[in-house]
């Protein structure tokens, strides 16, 4: 059976988080991609937080899975040679160098459509073209202060927060997938390639939309009723940071079960959905609330939330975030147990969606990753090991037309 992206080669000039990202998911979904990599070195990840001595690091092959690895460098009269070439053959090229690096490197947009009017040049930079701060080299954090996410996450009397969630890289790197992928479809009707640009400023914000929404809400009544600080709090005139409050229209928060004071993960997230509150108090052996005029709208509850979720947590102690789950979900409430990531790694409904998947790396030997989280009808997405630097450097040189001669020849040179 044929992958759905098969025939489509990308040159994966990406490193770090956000660049991989999207192109592994284009690799699992059956592109050729080609990392380019400097000879020696590679990707600065290969190296980062290893827990092997010698072999690739988790982060690495947990970004790069499905690719082939070249080593070239573009910065040899050489290197560059091989790089036209393949610009000629490939149809997309992806890279998230700091700003101007490819331009320094000789290869301006301009240049790569003479080459190739079909290539679709994909980038992804920490701020957009134009931006007062375009200039700046950007990574996660950074992307998660300036796209709105630090500002808004974490509770009110501590600091900005950021996310463990890779809002500004592997974010940006979807978003990035989402604009390669449309290009491509425009490419199969003009012939013609375009660039796409992400910033990971933007990627951030777009995932932080509705806290853009809070803004204009409390610029116009003065308060958030949503928010933890209503009705006995204070508002300033910048949304403030909400704790674990549901961020919709639908109470929630993060309440204690049975082990809290040593697990440090005893804990669900419970949501009060306002149609569902009579199986609420159902469930939590409350029926006189039910039709209590204190108690039966979203708006009587309002002022006594936090005395309800105490209440819940007074119902939980005895029970754990699975017994917990266990008896909520037959009354259709919203919650789930918060999973730690050794639960996440030994869950078995995510080994058999392939959501979790374990690898065998040449090197490593066995690791565990995140297979594809996009599931297909008709496509098992096979998640193969990471390439060692180089694996496939001759191998691609060979389907680029280079004879051996020549091969043998750009390794003395140091080209590749
Ligand atoms: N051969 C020769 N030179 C190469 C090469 C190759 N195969 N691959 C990279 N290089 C060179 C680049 O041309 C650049 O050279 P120059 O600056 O002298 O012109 C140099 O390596 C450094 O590249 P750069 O991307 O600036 O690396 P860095 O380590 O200084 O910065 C980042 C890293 C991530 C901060 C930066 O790349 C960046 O801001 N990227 C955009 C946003 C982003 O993706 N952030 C990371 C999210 S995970």
């Amino acid at each position: 059976m044929t992958k759905p992206l098969e025939g489509i080669k990308i040159i994966d000039f990406t490193h770090v988080q956000a660049g991989p990202a999207c192109t592994q998911l284009l690799a699992w979904f059956g592109a050729d991609v080609i990392k380019v990599e400097r000879p020696g070195a590679g990707d600065v990840t290969r190296s980062q937080l290893r827990h092997v001595k010698d072999a690739d690091a988790l982060y690495f092959t947990m970004l790069n899975s499905n690719k082939r690895s070249l080593t070239l460098d573009t910065k040899t009269p050489q290197g560059k040679e091989v790089l036209t070439k393949l610009i000629k053959e490939s149809d997309v090229m992806v890279e998230n160098f700091g700003p101007g690096a490819l331009d320094r490197m000789g290869f301006t947009w301009q240049y790569i459509q003479e080459l190739n009017p079909g290539m679709i040049l994909a980038s992804v930079k920490g701020f957009s073209d134009g931006h007062h701060y375009e200039d700046l080299k950007v990574y996660e954090n950074v992307a998660q202060c300036a796209g709105g996410a630090a500002s808004t996450t974490g509770f009110w009397d501590g600091p900005p927060t950021v996310s463990a969630a890779a809002l500004g890289d592997s974010n940006t790197g979807m978003h990035l997938a989402i604009g390669i992928l449309t290009a491509l479809h425009q490419k199969n009707r003009t012939g013609k390639g375009q660039k796409v640009a992400v910033s990971m400023q933007d990627s951030v914000l777009n995932l932080c939309r509705v806290k853009l929404r809070d803004q204009q809400r409390l610029d116009a009544l003065g308060y958030l009723e949503e928010y933890p600080q209503y009705p006995h709090g204070e508002f300033s005139d910048v949304v403030p940071r909400g704790g674990n409050a549901g961020g919709g229209g639908q109470p929630g928060w993060v309440l204690k079960c049975k082990g809290w004071e040593t697990d440090p993960n005893a804990y669900i997230y419970f949501t009060i959905q306002g149609h569902a509150w009579a199986p609420i108090c159902k469930a939590l052996g409350k029926p006189e609330w039910i039709d209590d005029p204190a108690y039966n709208t979203a708006e009587a509850r309002q002022d006594k939330i936090f005395d309800i979720f105490a209440f819940i947590e007074s119902w939980l102690a005895d029970k754990t975030k699975f017994e917990a789950v266990d008896i909520l979900r037959k009354f259709d409430i919203p919650c789930a147990p918060v999973l730690s990531m050794k639960e996440i790694a030994n869950d078995p409904s995510l080994r058999k969606s392939g959501t979790v998947v374990e690898v065998d790396h040449p090197k490593l030997g066995k690791y565990l990753t995140v297979g594809s989280p996009i599931k297909f009808s008709d496509l098992t997405v096979e998640v193969t090991a990471s390439p060692l630097l180089g694996q496939h450097t001759n191998e691609v040189l060979a389907d680029l037309g280079y004879s051996q001669e020549e091969i043998a020849a750009l390794h003395d040179a140091k080209a590749v």
